[in-house]
């Protein structure tokens, strides 16, 4: 099967195609997802809680990064693989090269992410300018979480809400390819993906972006503190390829989320 590519995403925008995004961080659940049409597969710095056991995103380095991303991208041959670039790792547009060449030339991957608005634009433009395709992330910022006192919805607020959108569309125009939204209202989710040309991948924040994406334990239903915005898609007896498939085809087919994942 050919690649998932930028331009593949961004032609299943303009068609109103859903993109179906998951986490991965090793061989064999690349595998699965892969065989089973997951269009991303982001190698999340969320391995720092779900694999390592860590509260938060914060105590991952570069070279776990490297190391996970690595592995996913072996065993991948049609999804976009996306390496996440971790707490600290892009606090200059100098580093963010570094580090992002890193995950692409000795990770294999073919985006990387960052967290932020306004403050990384000047970072996005380099890695735009250097040939890096880059997936933003607004919303809940979890590399944040110390400073923002706790994980919870962003852009109930009007005013942060207009800030959000701003710094959507200056991402946008520093030469994003992608953008995650995490915890946002379903209604401010819907106008930023309605105002970008570039797809917007949400989660919890309903069922208006472009696509979805979750953590993969989250959705296999093994982790101890699952997030709202989450569903266990493995249910009743379903194998892991079977509950992928359910997840990918719910999104596709604009079924999750549900109501009961969504802040309003
Ligand atoms: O690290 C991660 O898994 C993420 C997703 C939650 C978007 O950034
Ligand atoms: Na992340």
């Amino acid at each position: 099967p050919a690649r998932v590519t930028v331009t593949t995403l961004h032609k299943m925008k303009r068609e109103g195609k859903k993109i179906a995004m998951l986490t991965a961080y090793d061989a064999s659940f690349s595998r699965v997802l892969d065989a089973q049409g997951v269009d991303i597969l982001l190698v999340g710095d969320s391995l720092g809680m779900v694999i390592q056991g860590h509260e938060t995103t914060v105590p991952v380095t570069m070279d776990e990064m490297v190391y996970h991303t690595r592995a996913v991208a072996r065993a991948c041959q049609r999804a976009l693989v996306i390496g996440d670039l971790p707490f600290m790792s892009y606090t200059s547009p100098e580093l963010a090269l570094r580090n992002s060449a890193r995950l692409m030339q000795e990770g294999g991957a073919q985006m990387v992410k960052l967290e932020g608005g306004a403050p990384q634009v000047a970072t996005v433009a380099q890695l735009a300018h250097h040939g890096v395709p880059v997936c933003a992330h607004l919303g809940l910022q979890p590399q944040s979480v110390h400073k923002l006192g706790g994980y919870r919805v962003q852009g109930r607020d009007e005013a942060v809400a207009q800030q959000m959108l701003a710094d959507a569309h200056a991402l946008q125009e520093a030469g994003a390819d992608l953008l995650v939204l995490e915890c946002v209202p379903v209604s401010l989710a819907q106008h930023i993906s309605h105002a970008l040309s570039i797809p917007v991948i949400g989660i919890g924040a309903g069922r208006e972006c472009d696509g979805q994406v979750l953590v993969l334990y989250d959705m296999l239903g093994i982790s101890p503190r699952a997030p709202k915005f989450s569903q266990d898609f493995i249910g009743a007896g379903a194998t892991i390829p079977q509950a992928v498939a359910s997840y990918v085809q719910a999104v596709k087919a604009g079924t999750f989320p549900q109501d009961q994942h969504c802040f309003f």
